[in-house]
C-alpha cells in the first residue's frame, strides 16, 4: 500500500480540472501533475514533426526519444500558466495550450501505445510523493488505488463558455461556436474512445462546477482532505 496521499481527479474539457488542481496542491503542499500536458506533448511532438495522429509507430518512437519534464512554475515563468512544460529543453508550456493541440491529444490518446507510455511515466512520478493528478482515466487507471478519487463537470455551455473566455484573455480569435463545437468534439472522442474512456467509478465523489466558484470547489475538497488525512493518523 502507498504511503502517500494520492487524490485523483478526472472530468471532461474546461471542468476546471486544472485551475482546481492547482490551488488545491498549494494549500496542501502536494505535487499537481495535469496529465493532459502529456497528451497534449504527443500530439504537439506529432504536429512539429510532420507526423500524422494514425501513425502509431513514429508516434512511439517520438514520445521514447523525448525528454518530457513538468514542475510547478518557478518565479520567472509566472506568467499565468498552470504548469510548466519542458520537452527536450524547449520551454512548450504555452504551445500546447491551442484548440488545435487539444483536439490532437484527443486523438492520439486513443492510441493504447501512446496511452501505456504515458501511464507509466505518470505512476512513477506519484509513487514517491503526495500528488494531485488530474485527466480522464487517473481515477481507475493510473492511481486506482487513489484515497480520494472525484470526478468534476459541469454543464457544456458553462465549460464552453470558461474556456471561450480563457481563450479570449490570451489574445486568441476564436468563435463562442468554434469553442463549443470543439468542447463537444472532444468530449465525445474521450467518452468512447476503446481504451481507457472517460467514465465515472462507482467510488466518486461528483462536483458539478456549473453553479460553484473556484474558492468553493477548493474549499470543499482541501476540507474533506484534512478530514481524511486526520482520520488517517489517529487510526
Ligand atoms: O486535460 P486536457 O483538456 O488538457 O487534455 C487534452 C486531451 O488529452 C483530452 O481531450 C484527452 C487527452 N487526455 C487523455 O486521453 N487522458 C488523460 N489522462 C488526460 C488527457
Amino acid at each position: 500500500m502507498n504511503s502517500h496521499f494520492h487524490i485523483a481527479i478526472d472530468g471532461p474539457v474546461a471542468a476546471g480540472k486544472g485551475t482546481i488542481s492547482r490551488i488545491i496542491s498549494e494549500r496542501l503542499n502536494f505535487l499537481y501533475i495535469d496529465t493532459g500536458a502529456m497528451y497534449r506533448v504527443a500530439a504537439w511532438l506529432a504536429m512539429e514533426n510532420n507526423t500524422e495522429f494514425s501513425d502509431e509507430d513514429a508516434l512511439v518512437a517520438l514520445l521514447e526519444k523525448s525528454e518530457i519534464r513538468m514542475h510547478n512554475p518557478v518565479e520567472l515563468e509566472r506568467d499565468g500558466r498552470l504548469t510548466s512544460v519542458i520537452v527536450n529543453d524547449q520551454d512548450v508550456s504555452w504551445m500546447i495550450r491551442t484548440e488545435e493541440v487539444g483536439i490532437g491529444a484527443s486523438i492520439v490518446g486513443q492510441i493504447a501505445a501512446v496511452r501505456k507510455i504515458l501511464v507509466k511515466k505518470q505512476q512513477e512520478i506519484a509513487q514517491t510523493q503526495n500528488v494531485v493528478m488530474e485527466g480522464r482515466d487517473i481515477t481507475y487507471k493510473v492511481l486506482p488505488d487513489a484515497n480520494l478519487k472525484i470526478f468534476l463537470t459541469g454543464k457544456d455551455f458553462v465549460r464552453a463558455n470558461r474556456r471561450h473566455l480563457q481563450l479570449q484573455s490570451r489574445g486568441v480569435d476564436v468563435t463562442f461556436n468554434q469553442v463549443y463545437v470543439d468542447l463537444v468534439t472532444r468530449d465525445k472522442i474521450d467518452m468512447e474512445r476503446t481504451t481507457d474512456p472517460l467514465k465515472i467509478v462507482d467510488e466518486a465523489w461528483v462536483i458539478d462546477t456549473s453553479d460553484l466558484s473556484i474558492e468553493q470547489v477548493v474549499n470543499l475538497v482541501v476540507f474533506k482532505v484534512n478530514i481524511m488525512r486526520e482520520t488517517l493518523q489517529t487510526n
